[in-house]
């Protein structure tokens, strides 16, 4: 169980080791790594350098902060996130937001790869999330609740920030960048669901599935960070096609997507800046 004090420590060990915070971090999703290679002037921490931090195992997901300028915006980029399917506990994946607050982050712009449920999607396209379903049965916050770090029993009404999705969206429109909005359902993983199990989620009104995002989520509105999730859709979800779901698959389409998705990433990055969101 990490401790305020533990969050404090690798938030000091971020601000000496990168910087001041900016104003938004990202994290950056299975196959959507490369964009913190394409940051200037950067600057990396690996998480192993970071007492307590857990580390990455899945494909596709390297294991470190990258500090840097995306069109002269500083952003700080988490490439390689933690799964629960990984074996962490949903509050070891709530550790690293809860130390981006701590280091002065205001906006946590999450992204992933998901399987489409929704039929009028197709792989390749981009949705952002409005709101989201957990399916999974965990959630970051169970425990004890340190009251220096979030509310015991945080509102979950409004946590993908209104007004950013509207930054969002017009960001999309103006780039001729095709933009769904929808509904994320979390299941564990990490075998991919059942067509049985795909239609269960559509039938509860989700549009997309996957694997990640919402403990992260979950941790962020906690501790008081507005929140921007944007899913790239690599896969139609088991049993709309009569063919199989790999992993392969999943980080082709995603890595095939990822000029489009780092265009619409730093057209939003610049707007927050210009519009003083944070
Ligand atoms: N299911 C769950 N997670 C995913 C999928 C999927 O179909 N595609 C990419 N991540």
């Amino acid at each position: 169980m990490y401790t305020f004090e533990d969050i404090q420590l690798a938030a000091a060990l971020l601000r000496e080791r990168l910087g001041d915070a900016p104003a938004c971090a990202l994290v950056l999703g299975s196959g959507l790594g490369g964009f913190a290679e394409a940051l200037e002037h950067s600057v990396s921490l690996n998480y192993r350098d970071i007492p307590g931090f857990p580390f990455s195992t899945a494909p596709g997901h390297a294991g470190r902060f990258v500090a840097g300028l995306a069109e002269g915006v500083k952003v700080l980029a988490m490439q390689g996130r933690f799964h629960c399917y990984e074996g962490w506990h949903a509050s070891q994946i709530a550790f690293p937001v809860r130390v981006l607050r701590a280091y002065g982050v205001r906006i946590l712009l999450l992204t992933n790869a998901a399987g489409g449920v929704n039929t009028d999607f197709s792989p390749g396209d981009f949705m952002l999330i409005k709101d989201h379903i957990n399916l999974s049965g965990r959630n970051p916050l169970v425990g004890a609740n340190d009251e220096r770090i979030g509310p015991r029993f945080p509102d979950m009404s409004k946590v993908y920030d209104p007004a950013l999705r509207r930054l969002a969206r017009d960001a999309a429109h103006s780039i001729g960048i095709g933009l769904h909005e929808g509904v994320y359902a979390w299941f564990l993983g990490p075998s991919f669901e059942t067509p049985a199990e795909i239609h269960m989620a559509r039938v509860l009104g989700a549009d997309a599935v996957g694997m990640s995002t919402v403990p992260e989520v979950i941790a962020a509105a906690h501790c008081g960070m507005r929140v921007l999730g944007i899913s790239c859709i690599t896969n139609m979800a088991a049993g709309i096609l009569d063919q199989p779901i790999t992993a392969e698959e999943v980080l082709a389409i995603s890595a095939r997507r990822q000029p489009d998705f780092a265009a619409l990433v730093k057209l939003i990055l610049a707007r927050i800046d210009a519009e003083q969101y944070a």
